[in-house]
């Protein structure tokens, strides 16, 4: 049984007043039946992770460097995630390739790295609008997953977050029929490469405009085990009720 995971991605939002929200999301669920991850800016992090410690609120980065270390100046390596409290990272989200130029083959190397050092990577997997007009979303995302995801990945350290740029802070989703389409693919996919068994242990959610009036339904699609959330994950009131909603789901 895949455990069910709810991810916030704080994005470039948050000062130190923030960690209230989090002080209050962990008094709200102090004994959660699905995983909770909250991933804030990394100048958060340490803090957060003092925040959430002994709670059942984890806390992760949203990008780390594919080298261990060395001349890299305003990068973080995953080693520095781990050492400040993280226990995951979000790789190869949408932001990260468009405004960084990150390709597939370098969120694999990243990953690679991050789960060398301990890290659970969450690696983030979209199509545009015009791909999925031109009616190749599982070719982008078959090109996307093979491409991004390491042959280090098991259940425990990889999971996959299946995010239609389209859908990212737009207020616009996918239908239920979309959602699964591509998740059942994903599935399929990761079953082939890796074995049943591995396959069918990660997990896979969905992101891109997941908030409380949408959530029931997007958790009752085929193996969709949670969701990454962005804009609905920065305060208790609008994150609580999606993971109340998972966990019901
Ligand atoms: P959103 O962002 O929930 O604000 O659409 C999701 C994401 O980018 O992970």
């Amino acid at each position: 049984m895949r455990r069910k995971l709810a991810a916030g991605n704080w994005k470039m939002n948050g000062t130190t007043e923030a960690l209230q929200e989090l002080s209050a999301l962990q008094a709200t669920h102090s004994d959660p039946n699905v995983d909770i991850l909250i991933c804030p800016p990394a100048t958060l992090i340490a803090a957060a992770a003092q925040t959430c410690q002994g709670g059942p609120v984890m806390i992760g980065g949203q990008d780390s460097h594919e080298k261990s270390d060395g001349a890299h100046t305003g990068d973080i390596s995953a080693a520095m995630l781990r050492d400040a409290g993280a226990k995951a990272v979000i790789l190869g989200h949408s932001e990260r390739r468009a405004g960084h130029h990150e390709t597939s083959e370098d969120v694999r190397a990243k990953a690679r790295t991050a789960q060398a050092a301990g890290l659970m990577t969450v690696i983030c997997l979209g199509e545009s609008l015009g791909q999925r007009e031109a009616t190749n979303t599982l070719d982008i995302i078959g090109a996307q997953l093979s491409l991004s995801v390491p042959d280090s990945s098991t259940g425990e350290n990889l999971v996959v977050a299946y995010e239609p740029i389209w859908a990212i802070g737009s207020g616009m989703t996918p239908t239920a029929d979309q959602i699964g389409e591509v998740h059942d693919f994903i599935r399929t996919r990761l079953e082939s490469r890796f074995g049943p068994g591995v396959g069918r242990s990660v997990r896979l959610l969905y992101g891109g405009s997941v908030k409380p009036d949408n959530a029931a339904e997007i958790f009752s699609i085929s193996n969709v085990d949670g969701a990454l959330v962005g804009g609905a994950s920065l305060t208790n009131a609008d994150f609580s009720p999606i993971i109340e909603a998972l966990e019901k789901a």
